[in-house]
């Protein structure tokens, strides 16, 4: 039987190419170059299965092109918000995503987040790197201690609880949390976790909030002026998310203002660019959205794609379909 036609937009780790490779007609992104939206109408058209990621936009306008032959899009990452969902389910496309693989490195990053923040250390790290250390001296660089701080986590979901596990834990800290989805009480019983009724309880209780909620027309700059101005001015705010969730400008207004103490971004709004005044922060830790980026987290979300593409093309349900 010939080979099902399947488009990569990425390049992805060579263990799961070699194994797409064996099970699929598989067009590769070997230059690893972001595919231009005509480019993603062409994959619809030629390919039955196109596989994207978080770069990638798949909107109405390429899902819907004319002569499509695409039946599955497997996403590759958890979140799916640069999906046009509505569009997939009216054109009959199933949609998958990459769940539970990435959850211990990306709440891992999280944290690295909220420790590196805390401790300056971008800060102290680029300092030495200048040539700039003149020794050790007891008021040089003074972070803010996070042993037995209080977390506020907004989203309780399976990387909101990982990272709850790893500060509850490993450094003593009390967790908070709000969600519009109370997990059962023994979830936030092993954490001691509190739930918050409302936002503004959490924002203004925490020492250090966390953002664990999905990207979605809801969460769309959930943390904006108000919230900001609702935290305490000694507070850090972690993202590790999406980009939107935070209104990017209000953020650094209260950043440069001293509204809070710190941030830790992981994710952007209009990746990848970096406005300059976050760049010029020192009290602000900037990552390339690494949350899932180790090899082995990155090649488990890889075979967890082809898992599902797999069991689409032999009629059976796929385990991680969201559309
Ligand atoms: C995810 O899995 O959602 C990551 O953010 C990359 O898309």
């Amino acid at each position: 039987m010939a080979k099902r036609k399947i488009v990569l937009t990425r390049r992805w780790p060579d263990p799961v190419e070699r194994r797409l490779a064996a099970a699929f007609d598989v067009e590769l992104n070997a230059a690893d170059e972001p595919m231009s939206a005509g480019d993603l109408q062409s994959a619809m058209r030629s390919a039955e299965a196109l596989c994207p990621t978080v770069s990638d936009a798949v909107t109405a306008a390429v899902i819907g092109v004319e002569d499509a032959r695409v039946q599955i899009i497997g996403n590759y990452g958890v979140g799916f918000n640069h999906i046009d969902i509505a569009a997939a389910k009216k054109t009959g496309v199933v949609v998958t995503n990459t769940p539970g693989v990435l959850t211990d490195c990306t709440a891992d990053l999280a944290m690295t987040l909220l420790l590196m923040v805390a401790r300056g250390a971008g800060e102290g790290e680029r300092h030495v790197r200048r040539g700039e250390w003149t020794g050790w001296r007891p008021t040089h660089m003074m972070g803010t201690k996070v042993s037995g701080k209080t977390l506020g986590l907004v989203g309780f979901g399976r990387i909101a609880q990982a990272m709850a596990r790893k500060a509850h834990f490993g450094f003593g800290m009390r967790i908070v949390f709000h969600t519009p989805r109370p997990p059962a009480p023994a979830v936030a019983d092993e954490f001691e976790a509190v739930q918050c009724d409302s936002l503004e309880d959490l924002l203004r209780q925490s020492d250090f909030v966390s953002l664990h909620c999905p990207g979605t027309e809801h969460t769309h700059h959930l943390i904006d002026a108000t919230r900001l101005a609702q935290m305490p001015a000694h507070a850090y705010l972690i993202n590790s998310a999406r980009g939107d969730v935070v209104d990017q400008d209000a953020l650094i207004e209260a950043l440069s203002s001293g509204r809070i103490r710190g941030a830790g971004l992981d994710v952007f709004e209009n990746e990848p660019a970096i406005p300059d005044a976050l760049r010029a922060m020192n009290n602000v830790v900037l990552l390339p959205h690494l949350g899932s980026a180790t090899l082995e987290t990155r090649i488990a979300m890889g075979m967890r794609v082809v898992d599902n593409l797999e069991a689409f093309f032999a009629s059976r349900e796929p385990r991680d379909r969201v559309g």
